[in-house]
């Protein structure tokens, strides 16, 4: 990763970039009971792709999550896909909005044979005290969170002050055509998945309460690694 500089340390804007995301989507973000429902309908055959995920992204997660120490949340953890790539000795706990999601998520953690805990959660309103995890991370879900920095500012409080937050996000590429494409089907792609496909995730951290240490893209901007701290 590279080093970063472009932390504007704005004042945090809770709520600006749900609506400036939507914007760029052309629709309201969907309600959590409507995410509830896309995933119900999805879990299933995410967790039967896995390997395909594996095989696209499973090297980032990888390179990202074993920088993951001590007691360890995944916020939107879905169906517990990260659990493999975060060392062993780190304390595993997911927490998701959907039910299904995370009935695949158990079923992973004992595939894997791995201690953790789970729990259904709003990332937006997380139900843990101050300073509780040593690292926060969160895989490809800013897009679909009604109130992105409002999740972040969350990982942001419940990270100790000495700990860190790791994303990987995805979001619009920096190859222009396709980036273009990406806006053109933003809708479409929006009411169909849930997703803000053509989000700028590093736009997102800069109006969060986290201070941008590192990152990196990959996949032509596809993919961005993310090391965040404690602001
Ligand atoms: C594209 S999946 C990614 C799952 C997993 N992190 C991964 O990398 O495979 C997005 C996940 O975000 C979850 N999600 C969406 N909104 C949420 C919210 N407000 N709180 C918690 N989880 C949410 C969905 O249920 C879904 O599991």
């Amino acid at each position: 990763m590279t080093d970063a500089t472009h932390h504007d340390g704005s004042t945090p804007t809770t709520g600006l970039a749900g609506a400036e995301t939507a914007e760029r989507t052309g629709r309201r973000p969907d309600s959590l009971a409507d995410i509830r429902e896309t995933y119900a309908d999805q879990a299933e055959t995410v967790a039967r792709m896995r390997w395909l995920d594996r095989l696209l992204v499973g090297r980032y997660r990888r390179r990202l999550f074993e920088r993951a120490t001590g007691r360890v949340l995944d916020v939107a953890c879905g169906t517990g896909t990260n659990a493999e790539y975060v060392p062993e000795s780190a304390e595993y706990v997911g927490v998701d909005i959907s039910p299904e999601m995370l009935r695949e998520a158990d079923e992973e953690l004992r595939r894997l044979g791995r201690a953790g805990t789970l729990a259904e959660m709003d990332a937006q309103a997380l139900a843990f005290p101050d300073d509780s995890f040593e690292t926060v991370i969160s895989s490809l879900s800013t897009c679909t969170f009604p109130d992105p920095v409002a999740a972040l500012d969350e990982m942001n409080r419940v990270c100790e002050p000495d700990g860190q937050v790791l994303l990987l996000e995805h979001g619009r590429s920096s190859v222009e055509l396709f980036g273009r494409f990406q806006d053109w089907r933003a809708d479409a792609h929006y009411e169909k998945h849930s997703c803000r496909w053509n989000q700028e995730p590093l736009a997102l951290v800069s109006q969060s309460a986290l201070a941008l240490r590192e990152s990196s893209t990959r996949l032509f901007g596809v993919i961005t690694a993310i090391r965040a701290e404690p602001g």
